[in-house]
């Protein structure tokens, strides 16, 4: 017995396959990536995360967070070893199924070793514990993005990887999983977060604890937080979904009129797209100078003021349907988001603006700023959101719906969000699924609006 477990200690170092004391193979380590094509490094191998619990207390005054994370997630693999991506922070312990854990970090990975081997199929239960300042992740187009520090609190954001800078996970968008996030701040704050929000009381210090739970399926990268001085509204949309809004005090007023059309937008947006997919709704607005985009974090979109208008305000609540619920499968995946909420644009122009569909294609089509790549295949991490995702992608959708007619294509939009709701879907599963809507073959569309280099002759 001595000889096998200083042979599954040698084995455990190499990282490799180690027979077991009983004869068969033991597991192996988690993959430290999942390969995305943009970012090869984001999320993990071995499980699948069904659950995060985050219990984060937040000093603004040095910046300082505090975390737990309890994560619950089901081993697809057989695990000596898992992997998290953290970036920045200290960990002060893990356990596993509620064992201490061996802690590992480099980079922005964290390596945690159980006692116990997890077996392929076993749910488990993960706890991190953490602290520090966080820093903002910079991305490759050299906007910086996760837990923002605001002159009064904090902002978090986490598209396409901000989020590991404010709680370990398996940050990559195919892994989706709910999310209850309790936040502690001072009490003179407002905290919000993704969903509803379940409790909120005093505790120490004189400080709140407030519970956002988030119950459908999210990525990681549409978590948010946004602690400071807000002003809140509350409304009712779709018959029963809460629609909470916040602005920072000295828009609140200016805000006030536009946030209160999102009940009507949303049921627009319904009788286009489908059943609006989640339990919650809402619009946070802040100050400008600390984001350089509007983002559609999952129920509760966030918009620098200059952004907060109409247009931004339909583009951000069309991703709920389009990149919230249905998720990209990589980032690769990304004009799935954008082309459908850019679309969503130009038919609510159509609708409300009389601007035909046909006119924002037109523009669309003029504009060489969008011919630089095809939308399918971004050349680098930093053009993911450059304008052919965009604007070309909303293209690929016009020409399929000129393609199949207005009935049709009304019956993709909703269609598209039915078959994927709730879960991750990829270009070739949209072409697929067009196609089938269609009842044809739509390659003369993909082979030269979605995949095709360069501007063709014609629109
Ligand atoms: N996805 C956001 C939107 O269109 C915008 C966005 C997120 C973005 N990250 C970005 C734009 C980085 C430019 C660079 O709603
Ligand atoms: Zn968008």
């Amino acid at each position: 017995a001595r000889t096998a477990a200083a042979l599954v200690v040698l084995g455990l170092l190499a990282g490799g396959c180690v027979p077991a004391a009983g004869g068969g193979v033991r597991g192996t380590p988690g993959a430290a990536g999942l390969k995305d094509p943009y970012y090869p490094r984001l999320g993990n191998g071995g499980y699948d995360v069904s659950r995060y619990a985050l219990d984060l207390a937040y000093d603004p005054d040095g910046g300082h967070l505090d975390g737990t994370a309890r994560i619950t997630a089901r081993a697809t693999q057989d695990l000596s070893a898992l992997n998290l991506d953290l970036s920045g922070l200290t960990v002060a312990g893990a356990t596993v199924d509620g064992e201490p854990a061996a802690v590992n970090r480099a980079g922005h990975e964290l390596t945690l070793r159980p006692r116990d081997e997890l077996r392929e199929g076993a749910e488990f239960t993960v706890t991190v514990d953490y602290a520090g300042v966080p820093e903002p992740v910079t991305d490759p187009d050299g906007s910086t993005e996760g837990w923002l520090r605001t002159p009064d609190g904090a902002v978090a954001v986490g598209q396409p990887a901000g989020s590991m800078s404010w709680f370990p996970g398996n940050h990559h968008p195919s892994d989706k999983a709910s999310y209850e996030i309790a936040l502690t701040a001072p009490s003179r704050l407002t905290a919000l977060s993704n969903g509803v929000r379940v409790s909120s009381g005093p505790v120490s210090g004189g400080r709140t604890r407030t519970v956002w739970r988030q119950t459908e399926p999210m990525a990681s990268y549409l978590a948010t937080v946004m602690i400071g001085r807000y002003e809140t509204g509350t409304a009712t949309a779709l018959g029963d979904v809460p629609v909470i809004t916040a602005a920072e005090p000295s828009l609140a007023s200016a805000t006030a009129a536009l946030r209160a059309e999102i009940p009507r937008i949303l049921a627009r947006q319904q009788d286009r797209f489908g059943p609006y997919p989640f339990s919650a709704a809402g619009a946070v607005v802040t100050r400008d100078g600390l984001l350089g985009y509007a983002l559609e974090t999952q129920t509760r979109p966030v918009f620098p003021a200059s952004s907060f208008d109409r247009t931004t305000l339909v583009h951000e609540l069309a991703h709920q349907w389009y990149g919230n619920s249905v998720t990209p499968e990589s980032w690769r995946d990304i004009w799935l988001n954008e082309g459908f909420a850019t679309y969503a644009e130009w038919l609510y122009a159509e609708e409300h603006g009389s601007v035909p569909a046909r006119e924002s294609f037109a523009s669309a089509f003029a504009d060489d700023d969008n011919w630089t790549f095809p939308p399918a295949d971004p050349p680098a991490a930093e053009n993911l959101f450059d304008p052919p995702v965009y604007r070309r992608g909303a293209m690929v959708l016009h020409k399929v719906r000129e393609t199949v007619g207005d009935r049709v294509f009304g019956e993709l939009l909703r269609g598209w969000a039915a078959k994927y709701r709730h879960a991750n879907a990829s270009t070739e599963d949209f072409t697929a699924y067009a196609e089938s809507v269609a009842g044809r073959d739509l390659d003369a569309v993909w082979k030269v609006w979605l995949y095709g280099d360069g501007r063709p002759e014609r629109p």
